[in-house]
């Protein structure tokens, strides 16, 4: 019995002692979620949060080491900068630590704008977050890149202990991604407040989109984007288009109506 405890505590000790640590740097919504994410993966561990000031890293756990002096940085395997896109160069710039793996979680920042001091990577998780909002991190496609195979393969092994979705793309391609994240997500969200703006302007609730807007996201599962597309547009429907330009002739949403429209019309009816 006791060498079977032994056994286990020389296994813990072995596994403690081989897990890499992670510095993160910056206290937003992105490090908030991987602090979380990594907490509860296994071989990695969080061993410190720096960020700016001191406000914020009161909302990580009180036994993680936090600092807000880029003097007191611990040695850690990963260092990633979680900080406003046009932040990183110039904060990867103020980073006292050399010759180390420091990644940014950016969708459309190049990895090469990293500060030439240390080794670059990216570590960029397609999804939007807000800091109360619980992500599921096993859904997340994780977006790699490193500058040799040995810190790719790190970031490799760092995406699957948090993802099931792990793809390395070129800092080329994942502009693309972040540049279709942006219209997919943010573009749908903004005509969300548009639909409701006009439902306010009747008294009438944004709750009844609700059921379309689920049903339209729910098809993108088993239908291609341009299957799943219906509407005046997509069926040519003119009279109906001219109706609805007519009630938005004095609203500011009237040109968005116009350009997506004709856009429709140009993809599906040779317009
Ligand atoms: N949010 C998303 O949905 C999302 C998704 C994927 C990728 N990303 C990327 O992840 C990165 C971080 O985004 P986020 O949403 O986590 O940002 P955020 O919530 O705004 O947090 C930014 C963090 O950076 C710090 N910071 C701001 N300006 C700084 C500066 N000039 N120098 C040093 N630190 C600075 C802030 O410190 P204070 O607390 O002191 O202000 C804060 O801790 C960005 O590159 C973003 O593109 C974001």
């Amino acid at each position: 019995m006791f060498h079977l405890f032994s056994k286990l505590l020389t296994f813990k000790n072995y596994y403690l002692r081989s897990m890499k640590s992670i510095v993160l740097l910056g206290a937003g919504n992105v490090a908030t979620h991987l602090c979380k994410a990594i907490y509860n993966s296994l071989g990695f561990k969080v061993i410190q949060v720096y960020n700016r000031n001191e406000n914020s890293l009161a909302f990580f756990p009180s036994a993680l080491d936090k600092t807000y002096s880029l003097a007191k940085i611990k040695e850690a395997d990963i260092y990633i900068i979680a900080v406003p896109d046009d932040a990183i160069v110039s904060f990867s710039e103020s980073l006292l630590i050399k010759n180390k793996l420091v990644v940014h979680t950016s969708g459309s920042v190049a990895m090469e704008a990293l500060s030439d001091k240390n080794r670059k990577g990216v570590f960029y998780p397609l999804q939007s977050f807000s800091k109360n909002s619980e992500v599921d991190f096993s859904e997340i496609p994780m977006c790699i890149e490193a500058q040799n195979e040995s810190d790719l393969g790190l970031l490799n092994q760092l995406g699957n202990s948090i993802s099931n979705n792990v793809l390395a793309v070129s800092s080329e391609k994942r502009e693309k991604i972040h540049l279709s994240a942006v219209i997919v997500n943010n573009f749908v969200n903004y005509l969300y407040q548009v639909g409701n703006d006009l439902m306010q302007e009747q008294s009438l609730s944004f709750d009844l989109l609700k059921p379309l807007i689920l049903e339209t996201a729910n098809k993108i599962n088993t239908l291609a984007p341009a299957e799943a597309q219906t509407g005046p547009a997509k069926r040519n429907d003119k009279k109906t288009i001219e109706k609805q330009l007519h009630l938005l002739k004095d609203s500011p949403y009237k040109d968005i109506y116009q350009d997506i429209t004709n856009s429709i019309l140009k993809k599906y009816n040779n317009h």
